[in-house]
């Protein structure tokens, strides 16, 4: 399965109701088209031995009603209802194992930037997909560069949010690393301090204490780095927030990227400068594991993160 491609499953969930993949079309001029006002979720669902589990979908579905309040979208739809639409469609497509997103648009009518002419779409959208930094990623680790492209100031763009438009940043980032043969890039806030990768968070090790940025408003508060904070607590690591300058990149003994697609990925060279010995760190690859036995249902699910579908 490739990486970056679409894989299409059968039935997409629009406001209530089941209608085809190929049937969930919006208007070229529809507002989230023009402008990007769209916000959405990026949720996944593992293989456990009582069939599929979405990991942390109480907190997705939260934040997704945080960006919808941020961006003053009339979204009705709540986090149970919305949590019942993800578990109904990875039934219908019969998926062991997927990712999900859930979106909210402003569709067809308005022309200019108040939207409020315009339709407002719900859809709960599912398909399967494999390691987002490619096959064996978790594994062999990636090579990440410091992007010339930053994080937006705070109050410019509401970091907190997941909408459509902040991703032109991520796809700056991202694109410009991939042109210059690394994995990921990881971006600078307007400070000059680390923020987090294009898509996702990222962690530091040093000396055993495992380490984050700060969350100053130019990144995303990711559930899977939250939930890191839980896992380093269970395997008895020492984890704090902290402002990270550039050069601790190259200085740390380990480093790894977590996010709900990348899920736990070591980067082993910044900017070609090698992280502790080029390999997945012992650090890393404990919290690697146990995140996934934690995802996949294998150790006890003690914080109720897990909804069996
Ligand atoms: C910009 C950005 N940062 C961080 C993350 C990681 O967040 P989460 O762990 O909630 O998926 C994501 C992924 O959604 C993201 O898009």
């Amino acid at each position: 399965m490739g990486t970056t491609a679409l894989n299409a499953s059968e039935w997409i969930w629009k406001d209530g109701e089941f209608i085809r993949w190929d049937d969930a079309r919006v208007h070229i001029l529809s507002t989230a088209v023009q402008f990007g006002s769209s916000i959405f979720e990026g949720v996944r669902a593992y293989e456990t031995e009582d069939g599929p589990a979405i990991f942390r979908i109480d907190a997705h579905l939260r934040r997704f009603h945080d960006s919808a309040r941020i961006y003053r979208m009339p979204l009705k739809w709540s986090v149970e209802e919305l949590t019942e639409a993800a578990v109904e469609a990875i039934r219908r497509n019969g998926l062991s194992s997927c990712y999900i997103r859930p979106m909210s648009l402003w569709g067809y009518g308005s022309a200019s930037m108040d939207p409020v002419d315009s339709s407002f779409e719900t859809y709960v959208c599912t398909w399967a997909w494999g390691e987002y930094l490619g096959e064996g990623a978790m594994e062999k680790g990636v090579s990440a560069c410091v992007s010339s492209w930053q994080r937006p100031h705070p109050n410019t763009f509401p970091s907190a949010a997941k909408a459509a438009g902040h991703y032109n940043n991520s796809q700056l980032i991202r694109m410009e690393a991939l042109a210059n043969g690394y994995d990921e890039g990881i971006a600078l806030s307007p400070s000059g301090l680390v923020s987090e990768g294009s898509g996702q968070n990222l962690f530091l090790v040093r000396d055993g204490v495992v380490v984050t940025p700060h969350l100053d408003g130019t990144s995303l508060a990711g559930i899977t780095r939250a939930s890191v904070f839980d896992l380093c607590d269970d395997l008895g690591y020492q984890v704090r927030e902290a402002d990270v300058p550039r050069e601790t990149l190259y200085t740390c003994d380990e480093m790894f990227f977590c996010g709900t697609a990348t899920e736990v990925t070591p980067i082993t060279s910044v900017d070609h400068i090698q992280i502790g010995e080029g390999t997945i760190g012992p650090i890393t690859k404990a919290i690697q594991t146990r995140f996934l036995d934690t995802v996949h249902g294998r150790v006890e699910d003690t914080r109720g993160w897990l909804t069996p579908v």
